[in-house]
């Protein structure tokens, strides 16, 4: 695909060169990539006249509805639906046999525009590219004057992986469901399907569970938050919290399908468990006098006893869980359970003798096993972090491998399935930019570059290892997030890079996902996604070299754009010194650059001193 841009592009240039007034149209800007894109004469043009045409089932008329409402949206007027096949100049929307899940055909001449895939997926895929062939007025959320004229092309497209997720933690901070809706649209708008919701912590319980009122009377609270980073030990003497109920769970759930996402609730256990053990003590090892939501982040060793009362209000909770979310996959958490409690229990230590376990590791696993076992009975099957591989994997066991690598290599292995979103490659709570300048994160930076080059499919599996890599995942944990709107500025545009290597199996191209990502800006602005802005501004990196130099490296997303710098703090103009590689800078110079494109300064200025 790739290559059909390049030669496209080149072709274009040509004829524009030999023949000014004959204009090619650029190949269309689409993230992700689809699999296979070839331009065709002519475009189609959609006015309030142009009838829609449906041959399937209920869910290819409900996205056909999509695309009327969203032209309603922009030009006052909704689009209707054919009650007689037009012979042409009409929106086509076929299934047909033959095309792989998810797949479609989105195919524009000048006397019609025609969609077909197989499943409703497809059809919804078909329309998500569709839209992006639109100028990005067209995504608007109010009235505007746009041509919605679409260059004729022919798409064939198919995901890379049939897991392509977003995670996002609404304990740490809670976000309404009017947010969780856009988040959602926006991670549809990229052809991502799994939304991973992050649902109980230790620092709060936010899901409803009618038999146990006490998890969101109480456990939804905080009494306060600390201030800063985790060690600075101020606190806001703030009390918070916030939670979802059943009812809300259920529209959410719904509003998603629609969409094609499918949600995956997480249920933190064994660790990560302190606020539900602040409600019903009883559920610990009962080591401690007062059990109370945590009010900073980190990890903590309250964690749940394996005692037959938490395994009877684990499966009482999952019976709700199971009963609102009707996702295969349910996120059971694993991570990060210290074994000190259950080291100094008499009951855990003697489950291990009981059991034969050989440690609390071991006991990790057991716990996990029996959870399992009880969630398969259900016809469901468990997700959990890489950790629930201490001990030896639940036998029917999904991993999703955020320590690096090596669990999501160890579990591809034992031939288990895999979804990478390994930190800090795929955490969007990394910083962004140059900590110095850039909000409080969680650590990095991890730049939009790293996180588009990182192969999912580690290097080391074989041909058949590789099959159970099934997908990706971008991680959203909200220490550091505290609104909706540093949420979208962590995650985007960074996550249109997971996206795309969810989506896409073209070989990764640096510089033509730039090309892309630039006009994308564009709709992510319409779409008014509050993402990161800092594309046009270098990164200016300093390595360590000796007690009196550093070794300055600059660079900076945007494509066709030169670094022009100083070193003695006044700001750069286009006669600057160009950057062209790594230069030793001294303990007194100060490194200012900017970006130009033809002369101009297309971002901001950016400075950084020894
Ligand atoms: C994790 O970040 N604790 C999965
Ligand atoms: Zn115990």
């Amino acid at each position: 695909m790739r290559k059909t841009l390049c030669l496209l592009t080149a072709v274009a240039a040509l004829l524009a060169s030999c023949a000014r007034e004959v204009k090619e149209p650029a190949a269309p800007q689409i993230i992700p990539l689809p699999e296979h894109l070839q331009m065709l004469e002519g475009s189609f043009r959609i006015t309030a006249d142009t009838p829609i045409w449906v041959d399937g089932p209920a869910e290819f008329t409900r996205t056909a509805e999509f695309l009327s409402e969203r032209f309603e949206t922009v030009t006052g007027k909704a689009l209707r639906f054919a009650e007689e096949f037009p012979q042409s100049g009409a929106i086509y929307f076929m299934q047909a046999d033959g095309y792989p899940a998810e797949g479609y055909q989105l195919r524009v001449e000048s006397g019609r525009i025609l969609i077909e895939s197989t499943d409703g997926a497809g059809a919804f895929y078909a329309l998500q590219t569709l839209l992006q062939l639109l100028p990005a007025g067209c995504l608007s959320d109010s009235r505007e004057s746009v041509d919605w004229t679409v260059p004729a092309v022919d798409i064939e497209d198919a995901p890379r992986f049939p897991y392509r997720g977003m995670h996002l933690d609404c304990c740490l901070h809670f976000f309404d469901v009017d947010f969780l809706k856009k988040y959602i649209d926006v991670m549809a708008f990229h052809k991502v399907n799994r939304f991973h919701w992050h649902l109980t912590e230790d620092q709060g319980w936010r899901l409803e569970i009618k038999k146990y009122p006490l998890l969101t009377e109480k456990g939804q609270w905080r009494k306060e938050t600390v201030v800063g980073s985790l060690s600075s030990g101020v606190y806001d003497g703030q009390r918070y919290g916030g939670y979802y109920t059943q009812e809300q769970v259920r529209e959410l759930v719904q509003y998603a399908a629609e969409r094609y996402v499918t949600i995956i609730p997480e249920i933190e256990l064994p660790g990560h468990a302190l606020a539900a053990i602040a409600c019903y003590p009883e559920l610990s090892c009962g080591l401690e006098d007062h059990y109370e939501t945590a009010t900073k982040w980190g990890i903590f060793k309250q964690v749940y006893c394996p005692k037959e009362e938490t395994f009877a209000f684990l499966e009482d909770v999952f019976d709700e869980v199971i009963d609102l979310f009707p996702s295969e996959l349910i996120h059971i958490g694993g991570d990060e359970c210290p074994k000190a409690s259950w080291k100094a229990c008499p009951h855990c230590q003697a489950l291990i003798r009981r059991e034969g376990l050989k440690d609390e590791f071991e006991l990790q696993s057991w716990f996990i096993q029996r959870m399992e076992r009880y969630i398969n009975s259900k016809g469901r099957q468990i997700i959990g972090w890489d950790e629930i591989l201490q001990g030896g994997l639940a036998p029917n066991a999904r991993v999703m491998s955020w320590l690096g690598e090596e669990g999501g290599i160890k579990a591809a292995q034992q031939h288990h399935e895999v979804v990478m979103a390994p930190y800090p490659k795929y955490y969007l709570d990394y910083w962004q930019g140059d900590p110095d300048s850039e909000p409080l994160a969680m650590g990095g930076p991890t730049l939009l570059r790293t996180m588009y080059e990182y192969n999912p499919v580690p290097e080391v599996l074989d041909a058949e290892q590789r099959k159970y890599i099934i997908g990706v995942e971008g991680c959203v944990w909200t220490e550091y997030m505290p609104t909706p709107a540093r949420v979208e500025y962590m995650a985007w545009p960074r996550m249109c890079a997971i996206a795309e290597s969810g989506w896409s199996s073209a070989p990764k191209d640096w510089d033509g996902f730039t090309r892309r990502l630039e006009t994308h800006l564009g709709r992510l602005d319409r779409l008014d996604v509050g993402y990161c802005r800092n594309f046009y501004d270098p990164f200016i990196e300093l390595r360590k070299d000796t007690e009196f130099s550093k070794v300055a490296l600059l660079s900076v997303d945007a494509p066709d754009a030169e670094i022009r710098y100083t070193l003695d703090g006044s700001a750069p103009t286009a006669s600057s010194p160009l950057y062209t590689g790594p230069f030793a800078i001294n303990r007194q110079q100060r490194v200012t650059a900017a970006a130009f494109r033809d002369g101009k300064q297309i971002g901001n200025i950016k400075y950084k001193e020894f």
